[in-house]
C-alpha cells in the first residue's frame, strides 16, 4: 500500500495568457493528449492508484468532464479538490492533508512531463523510513527552477530561481513527502511573489537532515511558458504518442 499520489493543477496559468483565458493550463494539448494525462500516467506507472487532483480557477469542472473516475487510466476513482486563488504550490498541497491521512505522498506538478518511469525512485521512497525525496535533473537553464547546491554529493541548499545558480541540477516538480509535510506547510510565510513556496518545504526537510534525492532518468520538461509548452509538445511528438508513457 501507499504512497498516495497528488497532482497539483491549480494556479491561473497567467504566463500562458491568452491560451489560459478560457481553459485551465493543464487541459491544453501536449501533442496528442491533454497536459494532465501525463502526470496521471506517471503516477499510475509507478504503481500509485490512489490519486488526488488539486485544481482551481474558473474551469475546474472541466477536469471532471475530461477525466471522470479515471477509467482510461485503469483507475476506479479519482479524488478532486479545489484551490481558491493561486497562493502557491505549497498552499495547493496543503489541501491534500485530509486525503493523505498520515500516509506518504508522491506529489507531481500538473505541468511536469517526463519520458521515463519513476517507479524505481518511488520504490526507494517506499523503503525510506521517513522524510522526503526529491528528483533532480541536469538542465541548461537552471535559473528557471529550484536549484540544488551540493557539498560532497549531499544537497546543502535549494534556491528558488537563483540569478547565480550553484549547480545545473534543477529540482523537478516531483516531490515525495512523509506526513510531516503538512506541519511544515503550516510554518511557511508567503515569499516575495506572495506564494507559499515548495522550495521552503524542501529546505525545511534539508534542515532536519531528512531529505534524500535521486536523479531523474530520461528527459523532463515543464510546460508553463510558451517556450516550454512548445518544447513539451516537440518532445512528446518525437517520442511518438504511442511510445511515450501517456
Ligand atoms: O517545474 C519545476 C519547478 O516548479 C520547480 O523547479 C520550482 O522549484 C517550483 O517552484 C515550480 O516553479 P514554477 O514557477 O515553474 O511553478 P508554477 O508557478 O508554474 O506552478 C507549477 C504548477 O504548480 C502548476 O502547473 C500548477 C501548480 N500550482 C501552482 C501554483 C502557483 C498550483 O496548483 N497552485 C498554485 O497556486
Amino acid at each position: 500500500m501507499g504512497p498516495k499520489g497528488v497532482i497539483l493543477a491549480g494556479g491561473l496559468g497567467s504566463r500562458l495568457s491568452p491560451l489560459t483565458k478560457i481553459t485551465n493550463k493543464h487541459l491544453l494539448p501536449i501533442y496528442c493528449k491533454p497536459m494532465i494525462y501525463y502526470p496521471i500516467q506517471t503516477l499510475v506507472d509507478a504503481g500509485i492508484t490512489d490519486i488526488l487532483i488539486v485544481t482551481g480557477g474558473a474551469h475546474a469542472g472541466e477536469f471532471l468532464r475530461l477525466l471522470g473516475n479515471g477509467a482510461k487510466f485503469g483507475l476506479k476513482h479519482i479524488n478532486y479538490t479545489y484551490q481558491e486563488g493561486e497562493g502557491g504550490i505549497a498552499e495547493a498541497l496543503r489541501l491534500a492533508r485530509h486525503f493523505a491521512d498520515n500516509d506518504k505522498i508522491v506529489v507531481i506538478l500538473g505541468d511536469n512531463i517526463i519520458q521515463k518511469s519513476i517507479k524505481k525512485q518511488v520504490d526507494e521512497f517506499r523503503t525510506q523510513e521517513r522524510g522526503a525525496r526529491i528528483l533532480l535533473k541536469k538542465v541548461g537553464d537552471p535559473h528557471r527552477f529550484g536549484v540544488a547546491g551540493f557539498k560532497n554529493g549531499k544537497i546543502t541548499s535549494i534556491v528558488e530561481k537563483p540569478k547565480n545558480p550553484k549547480s545545473k541540477y534543477a529540482v523537478t516538480g516531483i516531490y515525495m513527502y512523509d506526513s510531516q509535510v503538512f506541519d511544515i506547510i503550516k510554518t511557511l510565510k508567503p515569499s516575495h511573489r506572495g506564494e507559499l513556496e515548495i522550495t521552503d518545504v524542501n529546505n525545511a526537510y534539508l534542515k532536519m537532515g531528512q531529505m534524500e534525492h535521486s536523479i531523474l532518468d530520461g528527459w523532463w520538461t515543464d510546460a508553463g511558458t510558451f517556450d516550454s509548452l512548445l518544447r513539451a509538445n516537440n518532445l512528446v511528438a518525437k517520442a511518438g504518442c504511442g511510445k511515450v508513457r501517456q
